[in-house]
């Protein structure tokens, strides 16, 4: 019998002393599972292996006793076992087993149980599939493998046995496999899955005579508090990534106020972690002044910090500046500063004896005191330091004697956004007001008070944008006598507002005449703000706040939210509109979600209608006197307008574009003491390809939306504008067959054939032909003779993804012979050579000696 061969009695033994004395490193951790009393026992569920009575003869007291809780006897053909309730029928044989964990606990009250696989002859396999409850994860903890496959150095060959989560399991050499000829593990070799359903997989490819192993298993609740439901909490995971999460200072405080912090863990912590894997943990806090503590609760990787560790940036990618590494087991807390934080964890190939489990780290967020900061806005520094810093070299401003001149540094590393007057200083007849950034801030500076009384230009203030050493320029020049009060009849809106092209800006106040006395002095006072690009997007200029994200250099997830807090928007008395456009490169698409907002006004007369096509904004008096936030596609589409009434259970809205994708936030009348309405929403732009290629220049093929997860919130939208072009040198007759077996309104989304339009503008779409719509089914077009080029295009507005099949084919005709019955060059046909862009030439003629060979390009090219 198997058991007698895997001599479960020294399992058993060792099994014991585990779950009595708790294994000395807490940080590897598994879910105890050991049932009945005292240690003559046989079996997880057989208590003796006779004295009490046979279930089919209550007279015969020869058969096993079982495990009062939850064991069930084997029968007849195994009179002297018991198994877990619910197994019976894999008494004698475990192998390709389904576990339910709903079923099990009804059967046997218990979430967990044991699996003893069969001997197997290799080269053969078993699977065992676990289906946990919403609230649980499926953990696997490996005693023995005997004869299951040798470990080479870099992976299994010849057998292994794989914990795959999902439907569809992979089964790979770059995962966690186990493997060896003749192994006890103790502590035993423990893996989570966390994608619900999972499948462990014992797997022989060579031959043997006898191939086993004994593993427990349990459906282990998320929230155990003895730390095995440990898994990342708090954070999102991001689409299309392998295992990236991004964490929130705001969701962390909120899940915090619910009794959890967030959590980061390693992939299926405590278990071992799977090899070769990167994860990016991005943390993004709401601004400059907030301090991010990461407490590092459990570590356990590999002493030498080269192939398994982690990494702190400060920044949002690996390139940003490094602030620390870590490896082994030195626990720790950090703590940083920043608006974006990046954690990385990286694991190289497998380590026998699998026991490296990775880490868990909580994040908490707090506010620095402000109160010294708040008071100084400015800094004065001598001027000998700032003349080298700052000033080299332009003669027009270092001829000035030293004596009378007064230099006022403000660093972006101290303070983020503030006021500034030249009266708080002493007087001088030249003040330099230096606005000293960071790498990647631009200074955004506005005027609000000013007065210059000498006559004729003797006083003057000149702002000077520094873009690198000896670059400068002077964007303005404000000349004597000249006097500008904020918030007078003549400035209530908007003031105009000065943006540097690198990190510093300079602005220099030449007074001519002493004051008699302060109330008449001459002086300067306004705001500034360092705005970090690399963070909060590229500025645009002439605006006060509009921003734009390239795909190809913004970070690839984070966080936006509502304008209006700065220092620089004091002055506004009036109607405030920012836009934060997205723009995501070609092979990629971006995801907005909006995941609050607050304080919007609940104007009676404007209603948020979402349905199929997008939210609208209902109302009977214009937009502008409204506010509302709206997301917008290429083209000024709607896709969502949120205003009044909405109210948060609407929430999250997102919207996933392949073109670009425009936050428009509109306050109706802005004060800085009212501030307008908050709102927070994340972003990511996801590398897919979805659209796929863009031109075609292969006489068939086909393409075919692919699927995507689907999301989870109910007002998600999809907006796509691809195009395709099918392109050819040659002369040809185009077949197009679009089969698609969704039925959903043609305003979902729609397929148009199109002439190719040489002009750039509408995406090369020239005059319409056709128009598929999925309720079509199926339709097959056949396009004129030498309409050679043609542009198709994809439109969608939905909460589903389309999903169809494009076809075509060609038929074309040697270079120099006439298709019987085609007509001859139509007299306005254009030379397909119109249609070339020059590097495109020798694709071409490669094509063109390809269809010579091609006479019918049938189908055979489809499945390329
Ligand atoms: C039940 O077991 C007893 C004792 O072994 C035996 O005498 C008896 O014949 C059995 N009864 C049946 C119906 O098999
Ligand atoms: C288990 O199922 C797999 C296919 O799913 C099969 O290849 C294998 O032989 C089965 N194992 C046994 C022992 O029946
Ligand atoms: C181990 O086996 C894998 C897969 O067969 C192979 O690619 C690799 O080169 C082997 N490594 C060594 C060190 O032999
Ligand atoms: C864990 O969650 C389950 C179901 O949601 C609940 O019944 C149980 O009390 C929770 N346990 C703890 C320790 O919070
Ligand atoms: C998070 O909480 C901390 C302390 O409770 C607070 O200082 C910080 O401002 C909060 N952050 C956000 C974004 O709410
Ligand atoms: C110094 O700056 C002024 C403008 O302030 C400019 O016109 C002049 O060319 C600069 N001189 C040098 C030497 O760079
Ligand atoms: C800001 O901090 C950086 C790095 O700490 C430093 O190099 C730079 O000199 C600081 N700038 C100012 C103006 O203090
Ligand atoms: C995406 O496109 C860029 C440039 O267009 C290219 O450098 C990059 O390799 C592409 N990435 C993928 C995943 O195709
Ligand atoms: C919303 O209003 C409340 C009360 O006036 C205020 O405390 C809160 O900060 C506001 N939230 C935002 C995001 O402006
Ligand atoms: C095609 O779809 C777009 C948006 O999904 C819609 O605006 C347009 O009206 C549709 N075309 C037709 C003919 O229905």
């Amino acid at each position: 019998m198997a058991s007698s061969k895997l001599s479960i009695y020294a399992f058993l033994l060792w099994l014991l002393w585990f779950h009595v004395f708790p294994p000395m490193d807490a940080q590897l951790m598994w879910t105890s599972i050991y049932l009945g009393s005292g240690n003559s026992q046989i079996d997880l569920w057989t208590q003796e292996a006779k004295g009490c009575a046979c279930p089919w003869n209550r007279t015969d007291q020869q058969c096993a006793c079982c495990v009062s809780e939850g064991g069930c006897h084997c029968g007849k053909n195994a009179p002297n076992r018991c198994t877990q309730c619910g197994l019976e029928e894999h008494c004698n044989h475990m192998c390709n087993v389904t576990i339910i964990s709903s079923e099990l606990m009804a059967r046997s009250g218990k979430s967990f149980g044991q699996i003893k696989s069969p001997s197997l002859e290799g080269p053969d396999a078993c699977w065992y599939t676990f289906i946990p409850s919403s609230t649980q994860r499926v953990e696997v903890q490996i005693y023995r493998l005997v004869n299951a496959g040798k470990h080479n150095g870099t992976s299994c060959v010849g057998g292994f046995l794989q914990l795959a989560g999902g439907p569809e399991p992979q089964y790979s050499q770059t995962d966690n496999q186990i493997c060896g000829s003749n192994e006890r593990y103790a502590p035993p070799v423990v893996f989570f899955a966390d994608d619900g359903l999972a499948t462990l997989l014992f797997q022989i490819t060579e031959k043997t005579r006898r191939s086993q192993f004994l593993a427990y298993f349990s459906f282990t609740s998320i929230n155990n508090s003895d730390g095995l439901g440990y898994q990342p909490r708090g954070g999102m995971k991001l689409q299309n990534t392998d295992c990236d999460w991004l964490y929130q200072d705001f969701a962390c405080n909120k899940s915090e106020q619910e009794g959890n912090s967030c959590v980061l863990a390693s992939p299926s912590y405590p278990g071992v972690y799977p090899p070769y894997r990167q994860c990016k943990y991005h943390i993004t806090t709401s601004n400059e002044n907030i301090q991010v503590r990461i407490s590092f609760t459990a570590l356990l990787l590999p002493q030498n910090c080269k192939t398994d560790y982690i990494s702190i940036y400060q920044g949002s990618t690996t390139s940003s500046p490094l602030l620390t590494t870590l490896c082994g087991n030195q626990r720790k807390t950090l703590e940083y500063y920043g608006l974006n934080l990046l954690v990385e964890f990286r694991s190289g190939s497998q380590k026998p004896p699998f026991d490296y489990n990775g880490f868990v780290a909580t994040l908490k967020f707090s506010e620095r005191s402000l109160t010294t900061e708040a008071t100084t806005t400015v800094h004065i520094h001598p001027r000998t330091t700032m003349s080298n810093l700052i000033f080299p070299m332009n003669e027009s401003i270092t001829s000035t004697p030293e004596t009378s001149s007064c230099d006022i540094l403000i660093s972006g590393n101290n303070t983020r956004s503030g006021h500034f007057d030249t009266r708080e200083h002493e007087w001088h007849p030249i003040c330099r007001l230096v606005f000293q950034g960071r790498v990647t801030d631009v200074v955004h500076v506005s005027f609000f008070n000013y007065r210059l009384r000498t006559p004729s230009c003797k006083s003057v203030i000149e702002v000077i944008d520094n873009r690198i050493e000896d670059k400068r320029s002077i964007i303005d020049r404000i000349c004597s006598p000249i006097l500008k009060q904020s918030r007078d009849q003549d400035y209530r809106s908007a003031e105009p507002t000065f943006l540097s092209t690198g990190n510093t800006m300079i602005i220099i106040l030449k007074r001519s005449s002493a004051p008699l006395s302060t109330n008449e002095a001459e002086f300067l006072a306004g705001a500034y703000f360092f705005h970090d690009e690399q963070i909060s997007g590229t500025m645009q200029p002439n605006a006060l706040c509009d921003v734009k994200f390239n795909g190809i250099n913004s970070p690839l997830a984070g966080m936006i939210d509502n304008p209006g807090t700065q220092h620089l928007y004091w002055n506004i008395d009036g109607p405030l509109s920012c836009r934060q456009q997205f723009i995501p490169s070609n092979n990629q698409s971006i995801t907005i979600k909006v995941q609050s907002i607050e304080n919007m006004s609940k104007e009676p007369n404007c209603v948020t209608q979402c349905g199929d096509n997008g939210c609208r904004c209902v109302s009977s008096s214009p937009l502008k006197n409204i506010d509302h936030l709206m997301l917008l596609g290429d083209n000024n589409l709607n896709i969502a307008c949120l205003c009044g009434s909405f109210q948060t259970e609407g929430l999250p809205v997102s919207a996933r574009t392949w073109g670009s994708l425009t936050v428009i936030y509109s306050v109706a009348y802005y004060t800085w003491t009212k501030k307008g309405f908050g709102f927070s929403a994340s972003y990511a732009f996801n590398t897919d390809t979805i659209c796929g290629e863009h031109i075609y220049t292969v006489h068939s093929g086909e393409i075919v939306m692919k699927n995507l997860t689907p999301p989870e919130n109910l007002n998600h939208f999809y907006q796509q504008s691809c195009t395709w072009t099918l392109h050819s040198n040659v002369e040809r007759q185009l077949e197009l067959d679009i089969t698609s077996e969704q039925n959903r309104p043609c305003t979902a989304w729609n397929i148009s054939i199109h002439e190719y339009s040489p002009s750039p503008e509408n995406q090369h779409l020239g005059e319409l032909h056709h128009i598929f719509c999925s309720r079509d089914n199926h339709k097959s077009y056949l396009l004129p003779w030498k309409l050679n080029t043609v542009v198709i295009r994809l439109f969608t507005l939905s909460r589903t993804l389309p999903q169809f099949k494009i076809k075509w084919r060609s038929q074309v005709v040697r270079a120099n012979t006439r298709f019987i019955g085609a007509p001859s060059a139509a007299p306005n046909a254009v030379s397909s050579t119109d249609y070339l862009e020059p590097n495109s030439m020798s694709l071409l003629y490669m094509l063109l000696i390809l269809s010579k060979l091609c006479f019918w390009c049938g189908p055979s090219g489809l499945n390329r």
